[in-house]
């Protein structure tokens, strides 16, 4: 199979294409041969080598979380059959989407509604799994309550902007103002441009944060809350960043991987809670160009591979 992959860790030009071996299906696995697949922050981290312990790692190595693709090879005990057309994310600690074919654990996989394009469905994965744990799962946000969603033009903020909208809460949100627009039509209700605002001076009493930028960001949101708000990070570690102040919650999302939590996003799709978000498409072969705008931070939407 045709595959993007890394032999050593280091910058976007690491990244080589060429022929691997097809995988095939273990006791509860299938194999899928992938459409989709999209890049996510996680995989030029992953490319850089900042999630690797020392020693572990096997070269050649295939970035990729998430796919949409249909089922070729079914191991023996997996529910599903060939021909079923499927989507999903790829176990914890697990890489490899950026290629013709995956093997997946068939329980974590779930069915693609057939409105939803492959495409739609690879963009929409990861970043649904993710805002939904987030916000429901972690945060528990409740009809009536204000959030604050920092990089809203961001993969799983856009989805997580319409989730929140979708549960019934009021909507703040940080982007540049390139973006502007396109946050609006998201479904914020107040937007913030962050280099021409302090979101600590204009934004107070919110009942939740949700962090998807990291860094200085991530520490500065514990301001907004109220007393007894609560924030949940995902570009921090493994770990939230500390509260400055003793009344509120620092929560990090676990992620759990799925079939119910998959099915879920196919259903808020279904429903028109979700709708996708702006795509550029890449070919494989275009895997360093990709991973350039992925980790130069400022695009809009999600950036997909078109592998069928
Ligand atoms: N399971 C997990 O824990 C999990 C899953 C998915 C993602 N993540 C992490 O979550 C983070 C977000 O992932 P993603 O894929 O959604 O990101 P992304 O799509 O790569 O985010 C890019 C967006 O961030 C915005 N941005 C950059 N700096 C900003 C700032 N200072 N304030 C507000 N917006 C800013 C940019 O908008 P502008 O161009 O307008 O600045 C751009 O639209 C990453 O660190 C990723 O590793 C974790």
């Amino acid at each position: 199979m045709k595959a993007a992959y890394i032999e050593r860790f280091g910058g976007p030009e690491v990244l080589q294409y060429g022929d691997l071996p097809d995988p095939t299906a273990g006791p509860g696995e299938v194999v899928i041969d992938v459409f989709a697949a999209s890049v996510n922050a996680a995989d030029w981290k992953f490319r850089n080598g900042e999630y690797a312990r020392h020693g572990q790692i096997k070269f050649p190595q295939i970035p990729g979380r998430d796919f949409s693709g249909v089922v070729s090879a079914v191991g023996s005990g997996a529910d599903l059959k060939s021909g079923d057309a499927v989507f999903g994310v790829i176990a914890a600690g697990k890489e490899g989407t950026y290629a013709e074919k995956i093997a997946v654990n068939a329980a974590i996989v779930a069915k693609k509604p057939e409105a939803l394009s492959h495409v739609n469905a690879a963009a929409l994965a990861l970043t649904g799994l993710t805002a939904i744990n987030a916000l429901d799962d972690t945060l528990k946000l409740k009809r009536g309550e204000t959030i604050l969603i920092q990089g809203g033009a961001g993969g799983v903020a856009g989805f997580a902007i319409q989730f929140a909208k979708h549960i019934g809460a009021r909507v703040i949100t940080t982007t540049s103002a390139a973006n502007r627009d396109y946050v609006r039509e998201l479904g914020a209700d107040e937007v913030i441009d962050y280099n021409a605002q302090d979101f600590t001076k204009v934004v107070s009493g919110c009942d939740a944060v949700f962090d998807t930028v990291g860094g200085d960001v991530a520490k500065k949101s514990f301001a907004v809350l109220k007393p007894g708000g609560r924030a949940a990070f995902i570009a921090s570690g493994a770990e939230a960043p500390k509260p400055d102040r003793n009344d509120v919650t620092a929560l990090r999302p676990p992620v759990p991987r799925s079939r119910a939590a998959m099915e879920r996003v196919a259903q808020l799709y279904t429903a028109g809670a979700i709708r996708p978000p702006e795509i550029k498409l890449y070919a494989l072969s275009q895997a360093a160009e990709a991973h350039r705008m992925s980790q130069s931070r400022h695009f809009r939407g999600k950036l997909v591979f078109q592998i069928r």
